[in-house]
């Protein structure tokens, strides 16, 4: 049977150190899984800072520590890419009303949540911007990532089988 592949965009404000961290460890996890071909995945910032950058190096230092090369260079969200994906992953809450104005005005049914909300640690809902802080931050944005997109995997993974 040919299915549809997943649409799945995560979306932060620069597209270099939250987004690009989930778009590639999600990615991993399918691969590892053996279902990578049942998604499409990508990343985007809603505000177009870093066009063009390539992820953050203290995010990509990080993640390489945990053995992940991190790939992809930032872009700006566009109102395509509610229309195109089915699931929007924003990273904190001003991401999300950010991600709801667009959609407000380019339309599309995507599903629009906080990727936290997979995160069966979550104290909170947002993934804590790291841009301005230290090292540790940097560290638990990427467990956090991580446990939320193993989770969130799975859940899509059962709905599709
Ligand atoms: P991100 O982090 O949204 O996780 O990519 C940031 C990157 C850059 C800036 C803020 C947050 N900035 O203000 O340039």
């Amino acid at each position: 049977m040919r299915r549809e592949k997943i649409g799945l965009l995560f979306v932060c404000l620069g597209n270099i150190c939250r987004s690009p961290l989930a778009e590639n460890v999600f990615r991993q996890l399918a691969r590892e899984r053996g279902v990578e071909h049942r998604f499409e995945i990508d990343s985007a910032g809603t505000s177009g800072y870093h066009d063009g950058d390539p992820p953050d190096r203290r995010t990509a230092a990080t993640a390489r520590a945990r053995g992940l090369v991190l790939t992809g260079r930032s872009r700006r969200l566009t109102g395509a890419d509610l229309r195109r994906f089915h699931y929007v992953l924003a990273m904190d809450a001003a991401n999300l009303a950010e991600v709801e104005r667009l959609r407000a005005a380019s339309g599309g049914s995507a599903v629009v949540r906080r990727l936290r909300e997979w995160d069966p640690d979550a104290a909170e809902l947002d993934v804590p911007d790291p841009y301005y802080g230290g090292a540790r931050g940097f560290e638990e944005v990427h467990d956090m990532v991580e446990r939320s997109c193993a989770a969130l995997l799975d859940e899509l993974l059962q709905d599709a089988a």
